[in-house]
């Protein structure tokens, strides 16, 4: 586990430039921790991203992961432009270097001189889980509170296999695609080319149930989890249990219940880049299969969320509204309106995002 100095550079609550939130609503969700990268692309180069609109560059000093704004205190470049050597960053434009904790320890123009405390960036905290960064723009301390980070069921378990599918970037909001990962009626129309089945679109009743951290929802049917095509491994009569958690605001696991004593646990965190703008990260853990080339399984798993991102991205409004007279319902949308009472109980506005 890496973890930086929490020096909160969103102390004064300045948001970021062309913020595409309202500002109640990006300090509410400024408060959450966020996957913004895999632990395993951290430290070839400088990497830039934006979490809620604020741009960040995640390096390594060290071995330890640096997060912080993706500007240079001197004059303004990207720091993710720079290069990442072992001891930290070099900005690509006048050669100043950053360390551990976002310290500058190198003026190339004037190497006598002291540093002034002005040329140090300030940081986010940097947080190793399920193998990704996690980070908070507005953290209370460095180290996430119990709870701050979802659990994800069996990743520790001996008998699991990790795996950190690449993520996938999605045009459109990060509780439209939520919505979408904790819905069950689409299966048969949007996932027939994966998983679902044309035939079998009825969605057995089910119950939501509140938890500290959002709600689950179990829910049992007869429509299978293996890659169509795959033959002979299903069980006739099976029923399905598929075991939804929802981590509010953006973040759910999945865990399918397999024949047998076979277990898929598969995490949805959409990070949300700008209320506009989705970073897909989805680490799995699984106890069988586990011989098999990941390649197969990032390349299902991207056929799977592609699916799903050729619809979310359609979505009108872009938003998610919470005032639940703002779109019709159907019996099959428990989870979508504890979805969405979770998300206005946090204190989000009614309609959510510009
Ligand atoms: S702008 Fe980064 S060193 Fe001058
Ligand atoms: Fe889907």
């Amino acid at each position: 586990m890496a973890t930086a100095a929490v020096s909160n550079p969103m102390s004064e609550i300045t948001l970021p430039r062309g913020c595409t939130f309202e500002r109640d609503d990006w300090i509410i969700l400024a408060k959450h921790w966020y996957p913004i990268a895999m632990a395993r692309e951290v430290g070839e180069k400088p990497i830039g991203t934006k979490l809620l609109d604020q741009p960040l560059v995640i390096y390594k000093a060290d071995g330890a992961i640096v997060v912080a704004p993706d500007i240079c205190p001197h004059r303004g470049v990207p720091l993710s432009l720079g290069t990442q050597i072992e001891s930290g960053v070099v900005c690509a434009y006048h050669g100043l270097k950053f360390g551990a904790e976002g310290k500058c320890v190198h003026v190339p123009a004037s190497p006598a001189r002291d540093i002034p405390a002005r040329l140090h960036l300030a940081t986010f905290p940097a947080v190793e889980r399920y193998g990704l960064i996690w980070t908070c723009l507005l953290p209370e301390s460095a180290e996430p509170a119990p709870g701050a980070i979802v659990d994800m069921p069996h990743w520790d378990e001996p008998d699991f296999q990790q795996i950190v599918c690449p993520w996938m970037d999605i045009f459109g909001f990060a509780g439209r695609q939520m919505e979408g990962f904790l819905d069950v009626a689409h299966f048969a129309f949007v996932h027939t080319d994966t998983f679902g089945d044309a035939n079998n679109a009825e969605v057995p009743a089910y119950k939501t149930r509140v938890t500290d951290t959002g709600f689950e929802a179990e829910y049992w049917s007869t429509v299978g989890n293996y890659p169509i095509g795959v033959e002979g491994r299903g069980v006739p009569g099976f029923r399905w249990l598929r075991h939804f958690r929802c981590h509010l605001p953006f973040v759910a696991t999945l865990e399918i219940h397999f024949p047998g004593t076979d277990r898929l646990s598969i995490m949805n965190a959409a990070s949300p880049v700008s209320a506009k703008v989705t970073r897909l990260f989805a680490p799995m853990a699984r106890n069988f299969d586990k011989d098999l080339p990941l390649q197969d399984v990032y390349d299902f798993n991207y056929r799977v969320f592609l699916e799903d991102k050729s619809i979310v991205e359609t979505q009108m409004p872009e938003c998610l509204p919470l005032d639940p007279t703002m779109e019709a319902h159907i019996p099959a949308d428990l989870s979508s309106m504890a979805y969405r009472r979770g998300l206005k109980a946090m204190g989000l506005s009614r309609f959510f995002i510009s």
